[in-house]
C-alpha cells in the first residue's frame, strides 16, 4: 500500500521522483503527489487524485521548479477518500514542511483533537495530515528536522513511513519507520529512500534496508541511521539482484503479460544453483540446519491470496514427500486463534512482497511463540525475510502488476526445492526419488513455454466470454488450489463472480449453480500419472454436462477421454502429479487477463487493490 520515493542528489529531483513513483506505483494508484526543494529555499507541491498519469500530464503542462531534494508518494487511500486535498504530500501549518505516510496512525483522533484544540486547522481528512502538522509543531520547537522526527515519532500509534522535507533544511530528506517499509538506495553523491528497491534501481543496486523504529536522515553525500531515540545503528548494505530493465514494461501490453511469459524464466531462475547432480543444495537453510529439520514434527505454512495457492501446493508435495504433516492456513486466521506452536513445529511463510502485514504479523507471532520460521520471498531487503530465521528468495525479478503469476510459479518451485531438500534430511526419498523429482521440476520451464504457445486460443475464447457473468472452477487434489487461484484471478482481474471448487464438493452443493450455459473451467489430472482421480473427475464433468454446463477443460495432450466432453480443452504437456500444476495454473491466468482485457480494463491496476497490503 502507497509507495514512497525520496531523493537528495544533483540531479534533477523531479524526474528521479517520478521515474520512481512509475515503479512504485503498484503499491497504490488512487492519487499521487510530490514535493521539491527548489534552490532558493522554497518548497513546490503538485498532486492529483487517479492515477499517476494524471499527475504527469499536470506537470507536463504546468511543471514546477526543480531542485535536487524531494519526496515523491503514490495512494492506496484508508483514511479519507481519493481525493485532491487527501493526496500526499501534506504541508506542516506554516507551508515550510511536507510529509508523506504510508501505513495507518492509529490514534490520529486523538493527536488531531489536541491539534485543534492549539488551533491548528485541518484540509483533509487523513491521518497523515495530522503527522504533517505535529512535525510542523515539533520543528517550531527544535528547528532541526532529525530532532522533530524523534518526537513525532514518539507520538504516534500504529503503522508508519514517514519521509519529510523542510524549507530550512534543503539538503535533506528525512524518514522513520515502523511497521511500515523504508529502504535506502546508497548512490554517488545522491541517496534515495523508497517503499522498496524498485523506488530507485534505475539509478543505483546498492541498498540498505531499514530496521524497526528507525529514523533515517540522507543527504547528497551520507546518510544517517538512528533508533527513536537518536542511538546509531548499525546497518547492512547489499546487492539488488534485479535488473533495473526487469521492471519495464518494453513493448508488451501490459505488465502482466509481460510476466505471465516470463513464468519459464521465474521458476528455472529459482532452481538455478540449487539442484547439483540430482541434488538439491540449500545453503539458505543452514541458519535452521539439518539437526533442527530433523526434529520437525509439523508444519504450518501461512500466507495470503495466491502465495497461499501455492503454499496448498507445497503442502500436498512436502508432506508427500517427508512425511511430515503440513496445515496451511491464511496468515491473518492463524494469529488471531492461538495456534499451538513449539519449537518442533516449522512455520514456513511465503510472500512475494516481504510485505504484507497479515503474513509479517504471522511469523512475528510465531518466532514469538517459539516456533522455527522460514520464509519464501521475492523482495531483497523486505521486512519478512529481516524477521525469519531462514529464507529461500525466489528469484522471479520484480512483479509489477497487481495480480501475481510469476511469483506464483516460483514460490511452489521454491517449496518443492524446499521438500526435496527436507526429505533427503529425514531419509524419507531415496536419492533415486530426489533425482526423479528435481528433474521433473527442472523440466517445468520448458513445458511451461510450451504451454505458453496456446495464448493465443485462450485469448480467442477469452474474447468469446466478454459478457460471462459468473465462471466455476473445478480441481481435485493438486488441481484444487489452481481452480481456487484460476478463479481469483478472474475474480480481481475481470470483476466476474468466480468460485473455486473441490471437484469432489461439488455434490455436496455447488451443482445446484450449474444451469444451462454456465461456464466450467475443469483441472483434468494425467489419466496416466493419477489414473483414480482422472475417472473422478471425468465423471464430474459428465455430471455438469448433463446439466447443460459449458466445459472448459485443461487436460493433458492426448487425454481422449476429455475432448468428446468438452466444449473447449486446453492442452498441457504430460508431468508428474506435483509438476502438473505449475502447467495448469498459466492459461487460467492468461484467461483472466485476455477477458479483463476484452471488457477494456486495466489488467495491471485492478480496481480497489494494491500489489503489497501493508495494513491488517
Ligand atoms: C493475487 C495476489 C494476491 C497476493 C497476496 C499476497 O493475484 O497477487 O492475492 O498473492 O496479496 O501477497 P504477497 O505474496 O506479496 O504476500
Amino acid at each position: 500500500m502507497c509507495g514512497i520515493v525520496g531523493y537528495v542528489g544533483t540531479a534533477k529531483s523531479v524526474e528521479v521522483l517520478l521515474g520512481g513513483l512509475r515503479r512504485l506505483e503498484y503499491r497504490g494508484y488512487d492519487s499521487a503527489g510530490i514535493a521539491v526543494l527548489d534552490g532558493d529555499g522554497s518548497i513546490h507541491t503538485r498532486k492529483h487524485a487517479g492515477k499517476l498519469a494524471v499527475l504527469l500530464n499536470d506537470l507536463d503542462q504546468h511543471p514546477i521548479a526543480n531542485g535536487s531534494t524531494g519526496i515523491g508518494h503514490t495512494r492506496w487511500a484508508t483514511h479519507g477518500g481519493p481525493t485532491d486535498v487527501n493526496a500526499h504530500p501534506h504541508l506542516g501549518d506554516d507551508g515550510k514542511l511536507a510529509l508523506i505516510h504510508n501505513g495507518i496512525i492509529e490514534n490520529f483522533s486523538e493527536l488531531k483533537e489536541e491539534l485543534l484544540a492549539e488551533g491548528y486547522t485541518f484540509e483533509s481528512e487523513t491521518d497523515t495530515e495530522v503527522a504533517a502538522k505535529l512535525l510542523g509543531r515539533e520543528y517550531g520547537r527544535a528547528h532541526d528536522l532529525e530532532l522533530a522526527f524523534r518526537t513525532v515519532v514518539a507520538r504516534l500509534e500504529g503503522a508508519f513511513t514517514l519521509l519529510a522535507v523542510h524549507r530550512d533544511e534543503p539538503d535533506v530528506v528525512v524518514g522513520a519507520r515502523r511497521n511500515s517499509p523504508l529502504v535506502i538506495g546508497l548512490g554517488d553523491g545522491e541517496n534515495f529512500l523508497g517503499s522498496d528497491v524498485a523506488a530507485f534501481v534505475e539509478f543505483t543496486r546498492r541498498a540498505v534496508a531499514i530496521g524497526q523504529d528507525q529514523i533515517v536522515a540522507i543527504r547528497a553525500d551520507s546518510v544517517t541511521v538512528t533508533d527513536f531515540a537518536g542511538a546509531p545503528v548499525t546497518t547492512e548494505e547489499f546487492d539488488i539482484a534485479w535488473d533495473a530493465s526487469a521492471s519495464e514494461k518494453g513493448g508488451w501490453s501490459s505488465f502482466m503479460a509481460k510476466e505471465i511469459t516470463e513464468g519459464p524464466d521465474a521458476v528455472a531462475n529459482t532452481l538455478r544453483g540449487r539442484i547439483v547432480d540430482g541434488e538439491v543444495v540449500l545453503p539458505d537453510l543452514d541458519r535452521i540446519g539439518d539437526e533442527a529439520l530433523r526434529g520437525i514434527t509439523r508444519i504450518v505454512i501461512v500466507a495470503c491470496g495466491t502465495a497461499a495457492y501455492s503454499g496448498i501446493l507445497g503442502k500436498y508435495a512436502i508432506e508427500a514427500w517427508s512425511r511430515v504433516p503440513v496445515e496451511v492456513e491464511l496468515a491473518h486466521e492463524f494469529r488471531y486463534r492461538d495456534p499451538v506452536l513449539d519449537d518442533s513445529t516449522l512455520v514456513i511463510s511465503i510472500s512475494q512482497s516481504g510485505e504484507t502485514m497479515d503474513t509479517r504479523m504471522a511469523v512475528q507471532y510465531a518466532s514469538e511463540h517459539g516456533a522455527r520460521v522460514l520464509s519464501i520471498c521475492n523482495t531483497q531487503g523486505a521486512t519478512i525475510p529481516r524477521e525469519s530465521e531462514a529464507v529461500i528468495y525466489t528469484h522471479a525479478g520484480p512483479e509489477v502488476a497487481v495480480a501475481s503469476t510469476k511469483a506464483f510459479l516460483a514460490q511452489v518451485a521454491a517449496l518443492y526445492l524446499f521438500g526435496l531438500h527436507l526429505s533427503r534430511v529425514r531419509g524419507s526419498l531415496d536419492a533415486a526419488e530426489i533425482e526423479a523429482n528435481a528433474a521433473e521440476l527442472q523440466a517445468v520451464p520448458e513445458k511451461l513455454g510450451k504451454v505458453l504457445e496456446s495464448s493465443e486460443s485462450i485469448a480467442q475464447l477469452a474474447g468469446w466470454m466478454a459478457d460471462t457473468r459468473a465462471v466455476l472452477f473445478l480441481g481435485r487434489n493438486v488441481g484444487y488450489p489452481v481452480a481456487l487461484e484460476g478463479a481469483l484471478k478472474l475474480k480481481e482481474l475481470a470483476y466476474i463472480h468466480a468460485e473455486g471448487f473441490a471437484a469432489g464438493e461439488l455434490k455436496h452443493g455447488p451443482i445446484a449453480l450449474i444451469e444451462p450455459g454456465q461456464p466450467v473451467f475443469v483441472i483434468v489430472p494425467s489419466p496416466i500419472g493419477q489414473p483414480e482421480l482422472h475417472k473422478k473427475v471425468i465423471s464430474n464433468i459428465k455430471e455438469i454436462e448433463a446439466r447443460g454446463a459449458r466445459v472448459l477443460a485443461v487436460a493433458e495432450e492426448g487425454d481422449a477421454f476429455v475432448p468428446p466432453l468438452a466444449d473447449f480443452v486446453i492442452p498441457i504437456p504430460l508431468a508428474g502429479p506435483f509438476f502438473e500444476p505449475l502447467l495448469a495454473v498459466a492459461p487460467l491466468q492468461i484467461f483472466a487477463m485476455e477477458l479483463a482485457s476484452a471488457k477494456g480494463l486495466d489488467v495491471d491496476q485492478p480496481r480497489n487493490l494494491a500489489k503489497s497490503v501493508t495494513v491488517e
